[in-house]
């Protein structure tokens, strides 16, 4: 008996040592303006939130760490930029301007912390046999359901409870759905079919919003695959695997894509590994936080789609 109890007091342990990494960030700039960068940091290193931050959180299969990209109720389209040196996250532009999502009545930005998972990549050449589409050419998205607030550039631990198979524009873009391992609810949450008990209707509205967001830029309407029904965990983390393979090929130079960065500290075997002290790490500049740019109020508009 003593034995159980020393084991398990033990692997308890261990969970909350792998989630204690120290990672903080580096904002540089104007927020709302083009020149906002948000670097990640490591024990006060800037390193890639794209290929630095382990996908596993723990040694169980469906814990990951996500990278919180857009906070829950707010518009700014935040996300890990592939194409400058670390990955830090950007707002995206849009016809030359910092991009925001619309308001689709009744919705206010996004109804969840969204974000991605490090170390994954959704690879433009390969078509998903379910979809018969390409990747998105992004690191997989997540939905993160819990009660918090999250910030941009928060790492957290998150439990995989299932995916919905947006077809954006017809790329194929998973949107994992997962929840914050420390949430009050969190283990109460074990697959896709306790979200519908526990958070009746998010799923049916997440697809309703997914449906119509991009109609107030003038594209048509998103479709799914599996008619908009949310697979379940063990599904989820299939596709999971399947990015992150394809990141593995990218970050050990397999697969050639030169638009991508690659540059990171922590990737053991990588050609694009460089050191602390190398030149390119040197230049990201200090911590340099300046007062936001205010938002154009035709984003505050709702829109009946
Ligand atoms: C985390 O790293 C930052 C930056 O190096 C440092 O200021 C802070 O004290 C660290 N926090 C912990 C809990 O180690
Ligand atoms: C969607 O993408 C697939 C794969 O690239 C292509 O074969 C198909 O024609 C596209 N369909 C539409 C409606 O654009
Ligand atoms: C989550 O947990 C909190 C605290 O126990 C509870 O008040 C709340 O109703 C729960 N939320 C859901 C959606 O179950
Ligand atoms: C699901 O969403 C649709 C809109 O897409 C709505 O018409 C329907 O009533 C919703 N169903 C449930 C069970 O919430």
């Amino acid at each position: 008996m003593k034995l159980v109890s020393l084991s398990f007091s033990l692997s308890a342990l261990f969970v909350s040592l792998a989630y204690a990494d120290n990672y903080t960030t580096r904002q540089i700039g104007a927020p709302h303006s083009k020149n906002y960068k948000i670097y990640i940091e490591k024990d006060g290193i800037p390193i890639s939130p794209f290929h630095d931050i382990p996908l596993f959180a723990d040694t169980t299969s469906s814990t990951m760490n996500m990278v919180v990209e857009i906070p829950r109720w707010t518009n700014a389209k935040y996300e890990i930029n592939k194409e400058t040196p670390l990955n830090p996250i950007i707002q995206d532009i849009r016809d030359g301007e910092p991009r925001f999502n619309y308001n689709i009545f009744p919705y206010k930005g996004y109804m969840w912390n969204y974000g991605a998972l490090p170390q994954t990549w959704e690879d433009p050449n390969f078509i998903t046999e379910e979809s018969g589409t390409i990747g998105d050419n992004d690191p997989i998205d997540v939905i993160e359901i819990g009660e918090k607030i999250g910030y941009t550039g928060e790492v957290k631990p998150v439990k995989i409870l299932g995916v919905i198979g947006l077809l954006d524009q017809n790329e194929t873009d998973w949107k994992l759905v997962a929840i914050d391992v420390n949430d009050p609810n969190a283990s109460d949450m074990n697959d896709i079919s306790d979200v519908e008990k526990k958070y009746p209707g998010l799923l049916n509205d997440t697809i309703d919003y997914f449906r119509k967001y991009k109609i107030p830029v003038g594209d048509g309407p998103n479709e799914f695959m599996f008619s908009g029904k949310a697979q379940d965990k063990e599904y989820a983390i299939g596709q999971i695997m399947t990015t992150h393979n394809h990141w593995k090929k990218l970050v050990s130079g397999d697969i050639k894509e030169n638009n991508i960065e690659k540059t990171n500290l922590l990737v053991e075997g990588s050609p694009y590994k460089v050191s602390p002290n190398s030149k390119i790490i040197l230049n990201i500049p200090p911590v340099n936080l300046l007062p936001a740019v205010p938002i154009d109020p035709k984003y505050e508009r709702w829109y009946y789609v």
